[in-house]
């Protein structure tokens, strides 16, 4: 049976992962996996869920199962960081799942289950995984313009030109901040004018949140979420614990389906949890715990919440340093797009050879499109990240 099958090449990120751990110049840079690190280029587990983990060993009394639905606690908190208290609980339903990927693989089966011949519209570019994820899930997909790699900006005119042709009914998937690869998010008169459209096109907004609190705050971050909220009848929003809570490998994510009514709510929570039976069964618990025990003991809160405003501000500090570095080593070159963007990500806007040539001759790491994780900036490496820029331009 097995002989059937050809082998794949291998994930582009894995190889460049591969081909950074056997580069022996100590002066390397690694620019392309998608986690946090901090000054020292580490991911740590974050001193809030030490605390949380550590509390979790001495209070569990069952591991018993908890449901398709993970657990109503964790589900109930993170309902509420997402939506706040600005929407009617009834009119959501909300599951734990593993990771975003997971609460993403559920509504694309949920949509299927709904409207089978709806079209998600992703932007384009948009995370590497969305397409492979939500198209090998059965959906159709089509791109809207986002973003001109020439200009190095958002296209929004375009944008909304697109989505205005969308037929009534499709989604239209977008992710919540810090948007993944480009950094550039809309701002806040942009998304009014685009959830004005959706809501006058009837399409369902289906928002991707991976990083709430990576651009402007835990709070601030969720204003598109509540924007759409307020104004279409049915909206979809995932959300990933990878990246603010540092749960990367634990799985944790969630799934919240708005929709008109309580009946409607309750009648999707019964498909959700069906469909989660077939697939997995229930998510796994222990990092939907931790995050419960965050989010639920109001000093373990506030020393998560300033975790995440510290992951922000490096973020923040390193893409300054690295525009500045670049106006000295390169000053006929423009980078200020790259202090423009949001979260970890950005497109630094240099081309394949010029890639290739920072990985061989400099032994800096991205991906081809040039798309950098500037959480592998640190005061100690900037200067020569500016200096073999400037040496490939
Ligand atoms: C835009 C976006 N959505 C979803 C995910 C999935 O995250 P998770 O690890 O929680 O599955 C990521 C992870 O990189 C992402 O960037």
């Amino acid at each position: 049976m097995f002989s059937t099958l050809e082998a794949l090449p291998s994930d582009a990120i894995l190889k460049l992962i591969a081909e950074h751990a056997s580069d022996a110049r100590s002066e390397k840079v690694d620019l392309g996996v998608g986690v946090y690190r901090t000054e020292q280029g580490e991911t740590p587990v974050l001193a809030s869920v030490k605390k949380a983990e550590r509390q979790i060993l001495e209070t569990q009394t069952s591991k018993t199962y908890l449901g398709s639905g993970g657990d109503p606690e964790f589900n109930l908190l993170s309902q509420q960081l997402t939506f706040g208290d600005d929407v009617a609980a009834e009119r959501i339903t909300t599951l734990q799942t593993p990771g975003g990927s997971g609460g993403l693989r559920v509504a694309a089966g949920l949509v299927l289950r709904a409207r089978r011949d709806a079209t998600v519209w992703h932007s384009n570019p948009t995370w590497a995984n969305h397409v492979p994820l939500l198209g090998g899930a059965g959906l159709n997909l089509k791109p809207y313009p986002y973003y001109d790699y020439e200009s190095r900006s958002l296209v929004f005119d375009q944008m909304m030109d697109r989505v205005n042709a969308i037929p009534e009914g499709d989604l239209v998937l977008l992710h919540g901040c810090c948007h993944n690869p480009t950094g550039m998010d809309l701002s806040q008169s942009q998304w009014k004018e685009l959830a004005e459209r959706i809501a006058a096109r009837k399409l369902l907004p289906f928002v991707d949140m991976a990083y709430q609190g990576f651009a402007n705050g835990i709070k601030e971050d969720v204003y598109p979420i509540h924007l759409l909220a307020g104004m279409v009848p049915e909206m979809i929003v995932v959300t990933s614990c990878s990246k603010n809570f540092g749960l990367y490998r634990d799985r944790v994510g969630s799934l919240s389906f708005v929709c008109s009514n309580a009946e409607t709510a309750a009648t999707v929570r019964s498909q959700a949890h069906n469909l989660v039976r077939t697939m997995y069964s229930m998510p796994p618990d222990h990092g939907a715990a931790i995050v419960r025990e965050i989010l639920g003991n109001p000093s373990l809160r506030a020393e998560w919440v300033a975790e995440v405003d510290g992951m922000r501000a490096r973020l923040k500090n390193m893409r300054v340093s690295l525009v500045a570095a670049l106006r000295r080593e390169a000053p006929d070159h423009d980078f200020s797009h790259v202090e423009q963007a949001n979260g970890m990500f950005c497109f630094l806007g240099i081309s394949e050879p010029q890639v290739e040539r920072l990985k061989k001759d400099c032994g800096v790491y991205m991906v081809n499109s040039s798309r950098i994780n500037v959480a592998g900036i640190t005061p100690g490496n900037v200067d020569y990240l500016a200096k073999s820029i400037a040496l490939v331009l």
